[in-house]
This record gives C-alpha cells, structure tokens and sequence, in this order.
C-alpha cells in the first residue's frame, strides 16, 4: 500500500491535526465510521431508552459477542463483555478461590493497578504476591518461557502476566506460559488490555483459565469495550461482583442464547444493572474499519513505522532500545531508554518532560517510569506517519539530549 492509501485511511480517522498521537497504547482514538455507529445506537437509546434496550440491543449484543469472539478465536458463550480490563481482572481477582497459603506469581512488569488488585485479593485470601524478573531485553522468546518457569513453585496457586508488556510493548510468549503453568497444576489469567489487534489472537490455543482485554486500545472500538474469556473448565469459577438480573440462572439452559443478548452463564457476570451498552455494539464496526483497510496491510505498515522508530530514535538519536527486535517479541509499541536528566529527582523529570513534550510539541507520548530509568514507549497504528516520529525525535533530541 502506497503513501496515498494510508493518507486516506489516516482521513478517517477522528484525530487533532495539531497533535502527533504516538499514544494509541494508552487510548485508541476513533475512526469516523466507529464514531458514527456509537453515536447512532447511542441517539437510539436517548429517544426510546425502553425500545432500545428490551427490544433493539439484545441481537445486536449477541452479534457483537459473536463477531468479537470469531476475531480473537474464542466461544462466544464463554467471553463476557466488560467495561474494560480492569473490570475483568477485578472480577477473577475478588472472587476466584485460591488454596492459602501460597502466592500469586506475576512478571516484574505488570500494570500498577493490576498488580494492586491481586495485592488486595491475595490479602484477603492470606496469600502473598511474588514477581520475577523478566529478561532485559530476550533475544527470543524462550528466554521468557525459562525465566518463568524457574520462577514456578510448589506454593503458587496462580500465574498472572501480560500479553503485551505496557511499560516496552514487549510481546510475552502467552501459549508457551500458560502451558508451562498447566504443567504444574497452576491457573493463568492473563492481562491482553494491548492484544486485540496487536497480536494475531487464537484465544482457545493460548489456553489460559482467565483472558482479559481492551477493544478500546488498539481495535479502535468505543472507549469502555472490554471483555473477559472464560477458559475451558473454567466456567463456573467466578462470582458477579454485582448480584442483579443475571442471579438464578436459570441451570438447566445455562449455555443458550438468551433474549438479553447473552446466555444466563454469561449475563450473571456481565449485568450490571442500568448502563449503557452501545460502547459493546459498536464493536463490529470497530472490526469492519480495520478489516476494510486489510489486517495484513496494516501490520506491514506497522512495522515500517516501527521500523522507522528504531532507526530515528535508536540508530540516530542513539537511545538504547528497550523492545525486543525478535519479530515474535515485538509489534506497535516500541520503548527506549531515556537518560537521567542533570540533577533532578527521576519523577519530576518524567512529569516535566510530558508537559514539555505537550505544550512545546503537542506530542502525546508516554514517559513511563521503571525502576531501572525512564523509558518512552511510542505506540504506531496505522493512522502515525514517520513524520510525526521525526517530530518526537527532534523534541527528544532537544529536551533531553542537549
Ligand atoms: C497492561 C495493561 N493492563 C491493564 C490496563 C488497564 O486498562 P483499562 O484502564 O482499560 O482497564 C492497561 C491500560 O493501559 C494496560 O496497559
């Protein structure tokens, strides 16, 4: 695809022309045509809110469940739409039951809040929280593999990882932990909040107890469309944080398509009571906009911008790479090391350099802070263009490297 192709697709996008969005990994800005479905299902549901919710949203529920499901290789009657992950690893965290003692086993890089919240689950139930070094920066994937399974032991109850690490966009080898941990008897919930439609997905083959993730990201869907996928086996593990309408299902029909738009398996977990829906319909449009540009076509696109990204920042400006470059280990998401700044604490440079990045060069980037130093991570969809990494480049060169 030519320069011209990727112009027109960039032209449906809803972005700020003033801005560079190198933050996709944080919030995915919306196509038009995504746009226009949520706010068409969303008028709807202000006009006749009773039409649209008893009547209107149910089909249109199931269709999003079943096309959501088809796109990440999973069973529609075992995946529940959430508000997002947090939502999700929330609701594994606070009501799967584990033997205590023992701990819950996670990367050392794992998103803060998530981490809290197996902090505060492994509290209730007397267990301990435990995290393992991941390689620096792996040459391949089995070097993640053999870190975690010498992390393994006879006292964890649970493996939790991402699919893609938030702080380096590094991709973990899912499969290959998950059946690491199977191995020994040990559940996985895996965090994918970054994988839909950054990592080609087969849901039932990585095998994990619990996977969570954002359609809000990378898949370009309204903000508030997540979900959560049920394992084989896992089924009935889980309790609603909310009781409401999904309580008593109904036992003997518990995998049957329901009039709501779920079946009464799914809806205990998925009804919250009163909310809007319209984030979870609008979906398929969201798989329609990228499927229409081609998903071949736009990750060879991402990896020219990625590409492109490693030779500005890393080639020329000399910052030391923090994503691995084995293809399987990397894809939109590339981090690299930033040098301390002269004298001041890490968090005010990190805070500083944001705002400077913001208000000098509306440059929306990420400088995230890690033990070992800063690291920016630069999120490239389809919609970036290399002169927006040049500009990131010449506002790094100035306020970090002079
Ligand atoms: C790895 C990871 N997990 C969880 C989250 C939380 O996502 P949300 O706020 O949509 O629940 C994020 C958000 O950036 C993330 O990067």
């Amino acid at each position: 695809m030519n320069d011209s192709f990727w112009a027109t697709a960039r032209a449906q996008m809803l972005l700020d022309a003033a801005v560079a969005n190198l933050n996709t990994g944080s919030f995915g800005p919306l196509p038009r045509p995504v746009f226009e479905r949520v706010t068409v299902l969303r008028q709807r549901l202000a006009e006749e809110p009773m039409d649209f919710l008893l009547r209107g949203a149910p089909p249109l529920l199931w269709e999003a469940r079943t096309r959501l499901a088809q796109f990440v290789g999973a069973d529609p009657r075992r995946l529940v739409f959430t508000a997002n992950v947090t939502a999700a690893i929330n609701l594994v965290a606070s009501s799967l039951s584990l033997e205590a003692p023992g701990e819950v086993l996670m990367t050392d890089h794992e998103y803060g809040a998530m981490q809290w919240a197996w902090e505060r689950a492994a509290q209730r139930q007397g267990l301990t929280v435990r995290t393992f070094p991941l390689p620096a920066v792996p040459s391949e994937p089995g070097e993640v593999v053999a870190a975690a399974k010498a992390a393994l032991t006879n006292t964890t109850r649970l493996l939790f990882f991402s699919h893609v690490l938030s702080p380096t966009g590094m991709i973990l080898p899912a499969r290959e932990l998950c059946a690491a941990a199977r191995k020994r008897g040990i559940p996985t919930v895996v965090d994918g909040a970054h994988a839909p439609a950054f990592v080609p997905l087969d849901l039932d083959s990585i095998g994990a107890d619990f996977y969570s993730a954002n359609c809000h990201k990378w898949l370009l869907a309204p903000t508030g469309s997540g979900f959560l996928h049920l394992g084989l086996g896992n089924e009935d593990a889980l309790q609603p944080l909310q009781v409401s309408w999904g309580w008593n299902p109904d036992r003997a029909r518990l995998d049957e398509p329901d009039e709501f738009g779920s079946t009464p398996r799914l809806r205990l977990l998925e009804f919250e009571g009163t909310r809007d829906p319209c984030p979870w319909l609008a979906v398929p449009a969201a798989l329609d906009f990228q499927a229409a540009l081609g998903w071949q076509a736009i990750r060879e696109r991402i990896a020219t911008l990625a590409g492109h990204t490693r030779r500005r920042l890393g080639g020329e400006l000399g910052l030391t790479l923090a994503t691995p470059m084995h293809p399987a280990l990397h894809g939109a998401m590339t981090a690299f090391r930033l040098p301390a700044g002269p004298g001041h604490p890490r968090q005010r440079v990190a805070s500083e350099l944001r705002q400077r990045l913001w208000q000098e060069y509306r440059i929306e980037v990420p400088i995230i802070e890690r033990p070992e130093g800063l690291l920016v991570r630069v999120s490239t969809h389809f919609f970036n263009t290399e002169e927006e990494v040049d500009r990131l480049c010449v506002a790094l060169d100035r306020l970090v490297l002079r």
